[in-house]
This record gives structure tokens, sequence and C-alpha cells, in this order.
């Protein structure tokens, strides 16, 4: 047994808080939506029940709106910046009040397929909670079947250059001072900086203020971006919930119809000038012009057949350790600063599931190799630096630690998560 495997294990266990698991102690001590879900992937190498309870303790955070939020502040830690007061969220539990890319109906087809009798009430009890989880997406965030977001933090890539472009056009006026806590955990180099800060904190008083009301923001937020996580995320999510829905007999028109709709609507993500997938602004209608590893995301969507192949060689080319957070060749590369650059090993998973399914294996391998190297190298931390493996940001990292268990460990048992379509 890699040894790895045991410390992979013994993270997990200790970022445990009972029911739901933390990415890291300190730096992030709540439930974090997409973190979660990686979580129950790890868990399920070892331990298939507590990766269910996972799931539906994220789920008990669900808003009536059908929103799932992306923190939920189970217990008030100091520790975190900002916490539930900021938030206001009006959520059964005290939580944010934005969402996370929808990534739980993949993961939940993945571990029904590994025990299907054992977890049939399980799975029957979440579809209807995902069904109106990816009907508020397509309400509030859909924009001609490209999904937007309405703060950087609900696409996980919070800092990414993308947001330069939205960002200069905001004027953080009213956001009260505010101390950060990131920088006392990890240092300011590796983490965003002030001048994104300022304009987090305003968006989300933005929607503090008025209760979180979607289509006060949709018509108000000077934020709404159309972006490649979000599209492609909840596009391979609706064909797993179709899935999953014909074979539990529930409905499954609207689904159909929002994989229609979205498979159309990613083309708009599709910017000719750079020959990539980027985030659209929808203030000013202009692309970010910005190749990220969401960009890569396509194939695990089923959009786009090769025409991001160049590109993936060129980079994957480029650097020791794939897939950077931003295009190396972009002026605003930082390979170690947070989404500015770094790779992060759970975007290495999803990228490579997708690469596999459209008949890249080797790619696919390339890459599942390339992360255990950088996890040898790096540890178990949060991301690493694409020019030597580095560890950056947070340590003792949960999914990171899952990504080895479910995927990248040579001892991987198939957890084959997520399933081939
Ligand atoms: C943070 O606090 O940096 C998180 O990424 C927000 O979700």
């Amino acid at each position: 047994m890699d040894d790895l495997d045991e410390q992979a294990r013994a993270i997990l266990k200790g970022n445990d808080r009972g029911g739901y698991t933390v990415p890291t102690g300190g730096l992030y001590p709540y439930q974090w939506n997409w973190d979660s879900v990686f979580a129950a992937a790890g868990f399920a190498e070892h331990d298939l029940s507590r990766a269910w309870e996972e799931i539906e303790t994220l789920f008990s955070g669900q808003w009536s709106t059908g929103m799932v939020p992306h923190i939920i502040f189970h217990k008030v830690d100091p520790s975190y910046f900002p916490g539930p007061d900021i938030w206001g969220g009006v959520g059964p539990l005290p939580s944010s009040g934005i969402s996370q890319p929808p990534i739980a109906a993949t993961f939940i087809r993945a571990l029904h397929a590994l025990d299907p009798e054992g977890s049939k009430a399980r799975v029957r009890a979440l579809i209807p909670r995902l069904r109106d989880w990816h009907r508020w997406f397509f309400d509030w965030r859909g924009e001609g079947g490209a999904i937007c977001v309405s703060h950087p933090w609900e696409t996980g890539r919070d800092n990414c250059p993308d947001w330069d472009g939205p960002f200069a056009n905001i004027q953080p006026e009213g956001v009260e001072q505010y101390y950060r806590r990131d920088t006392t955990h990890v240092k300011e180099d590796e983490r965003p900086r002030s001048y994104d800060y300022d304009r987090y904190l305003y968006l989300v008083k933005l929607g503090h203020d008025c209760g979180w009301d979607e289509a006060h923001l949709k018509e108000v937020s000077p934020f709404r971006v159309a972006d490649p996580t979000m599209t492609f995320t909840l596009l391979r999510a609706n064909r797993d919930l179709l899935a999953l829905s014909q074979a539990f007999g529930e409905p499954t028109d609207e689904i159909e119809g929002w994989i229609a709709a979205i498979e159309a609507g990613s083309e708009q993500l599709w910017n000719p000038e750079i020959g990539a997938y980027d985030c659209l602004d929808m203030r000013t209608g202009e692309h970010t012009g910005v190749i990220s590893s969401a960009s890569f995301l396509h194939w695990f969507a089923g959009v786009g057949e090769d025409r991001m192949l160049a590109h993936y060689d060129r980079i994957t080319s480029d650097v020791r350790f794939s897939m950077p957070s931003t295009d190396p060749a972009h002026p605003q590369y930082e390979p170690r600063r947070y989404w500015r650059g770094p790779v992060w090993g759970m975007m290495n998973w999803l990228i490579a599931t997708g690469l596999h399914e459209a008949g890249h294996e080797d790619r696919a391998e390339a890459l599942r190799l390339n992360t255990a190297e950088v996890i040898r190298t790096g540890g178990f931390a949060e991301y690493f630096d694409p020019r030597d493996g580095s560890p950056a940001g947070g340590r003792n990292f949960t999914w990171t630690a899952a990504t080895w268990l479910g995927w990248a460990s040579p001892n991987t048992k198939g957890i084959t998560c997520p399933v081939s379509s």
C-alpha cells in the first residue's frame, strides 16, 4: 500500500467535522460545496456510507429557491472571513448567498454505480433536490444557455485574470473596513490582492442588502459573467441527472430541455480571437480573452470536439506540471498566486475525465501520472507551482487527498468517479 494512500485517508479523517468535511482547518473551517463533493469521492474509496453523508449534509443547506450555497457555516469559527453575518444567507442553515460549480449530480451517479442496490433510497431522495438546484441555475443564471455567475467565488477560480476586466468597472463604494484572515494562514503572494478582496466584499454586500434577491441582482449587479466552469459542469451534471432520472423513473423532459439549451448556449463562450473557450462579460458583451484550466472542461461537458487540443498540447508541453490555472503565455500569469497560474489537482481530474471520454486516453493518463507526481513532489497542498511542483496555499487539503484516493493514486481501485456517460 502506497504510504500516500494512508496519508490521504488521514487528511480526510482530520478534516472531518462530523457529517461534513472542511477543505482544511484554519483557512477554510466550514463546509464548502464542491469541496464536499470531492471529499465524498475520496471517502468512497474506503467508506461509502460516509461519502453519502457528506453529500446529504451539503443538501441540508439547500435554500427554498433550490440554490445550494457555496459555504455552509455549521459552527461559527472566527478564523475565517467573511462569516455568516456578512453574508446573511436566507436558507435553512447559516450560509453564503452564492452557489458553486454543480458537480454533485455527476459524483452522485458515480457513487451510485459503486453500490446500486444499497444506495437506491439515498439517490431517490437526492434526485428532486438536484433538479431544483439545476433549475435555479437555469432560471437565474442562464443567458441563452450560457451559465453566469454573480461573484467570482461562485466559479471557484476566485482571482483568475478573467475577472480583471469586469472588476475594472466596479468602484467598491460602501464597503466597511474589514480584516482579512486568509493572509494570516497563507503567504500574501499566494492569495488574491486587496484590490480583488474589496470587490469581493462589495458584491457580497450587494447581495446581502437585497436579501439575495436574484431578480434584483440580475438587474443591478455590475458583475454578471458567463463562465466555462459553470456552463460545462452544469451541462455534464444534467447529462448525469438525466441518466439517474431515467433509471429511477423520474421525469426527464425538463432536463433534456436544459441539455439542449446549454449545448447550444455554450457556443457563446467560444472566443474566435484566441481560438478558445473563455468567459463572456454580460455587462459589456466582451470576452475576457483568458485561456484557463476551465477552458479545458468542454470535453467533460461533451461539447467542442477537439478545437482546444492544440492549446492543450502547447500548454502541457510548456510547463513541468499541468494544468496551470492560467495560460502561462497570458501577461497576467502568476505561477504561485492562487488561480492566476497554479495547478489544482481536482481540476485535472475533471479535465482528464473529459479527455478520456473524448478518446484521448493517452493524454488523460499522462495528466493522471503528472498529477500523481505533483502530489508526490508537493504533498497534499491546496495548489502547486507549475514550474517545480512546490506546494502553495493551504496544506492537508481535502480535495487534493480525495483526488489522490479517487483517481491519481496507483492503487486506485476503480472508483471511476465520475462514470463515463
Ligand atoms: C476564500 O475565502 O478564499 C474562498 O475561496 C471563498 O469561497
